[in-house]
């Protein structure tokens, strides 16, 4: 069940094709916190690579459909900055289950995230736990994802990982991650 979720993001059906995400806002509405040049960069030309090198039978398939699968969970859950973004409803519940508060969740999902060495990702899992991701691997579990690579983050924020994550709890949105979360059971 949960699987099948998350495989419709990305698996066309009929001849296991990669389909490439459209984005649900402009390249340059997710500045400051993410410039209209690292989306370019991001989405426009490194994310796009996975998914035309996959269909086109290039380099390593795997690498390629779990690099697509990750961003396809990772750019949706993004919006224009809010100045004020907290979660609400079943995200909320769902955090408060497992964490003392947002901001406690926030501390714990930073020091995870920072122990990651080289490329990878950090994520929310349906378990409450938060978990990271060596290089690309598909998980059936992920409710919030933050794409840790240097690519994310370096053009924007230099090496200020930190300033990186702590900046990005201002586009994440809400809706997307709630609408997750409804899907468990
Ligand atoms: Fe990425």
């Amino acid at each position: 069940m949960e699987f099948k979720f998350i495989q419709k993001f990305i698996i066309e059906g009929k001849k296991d094709k990669l389909i490439q995400l459209t984005l649900p806002y402009d390249s340059d509405e997710l500045a400051p916190i993410k410039s209209k040049e690292t989306i370019d960069y991001h989405y426009g030309t490194l994310y796009k690579a996975y998914v035309d090198r996959y269909n086109k039978g290039e380099g390593d398939a795997d690498f390629n459909e779990a690099g697509a699968f990750l961003h396809n969970i990772y750019f949706p859950q993004l919006q224009h900055p809010q100045t004020s973004n907290q979660p609400d409803g079943y995200a909320l519940s769902f955090l408060l289950m497992h964490y003392a508060s947002f901001e406690d969740f926030k501390e714990k999902f930073a020091k995870i995230a920072m122990g990651i060495q080289g490329s990878g990702w950090v994520y929310l899992a349906r378990n409450g736990n938060i978990k990271t991701i060596k290089n690309h691997q598909i998980k059936s579990d992920i409710v919030l994802l933050v794409d840790w690579w240097e690519h994310a983050w370096a053009l924007d924020y230099q090496a200020d990982k930190a300033g990186y994550l702590k900046n990005i709890w201002r586009i994440i949105n809400w809706d997307i991650i709630n609408a997750r979360l409804s899907t468990i059971g």
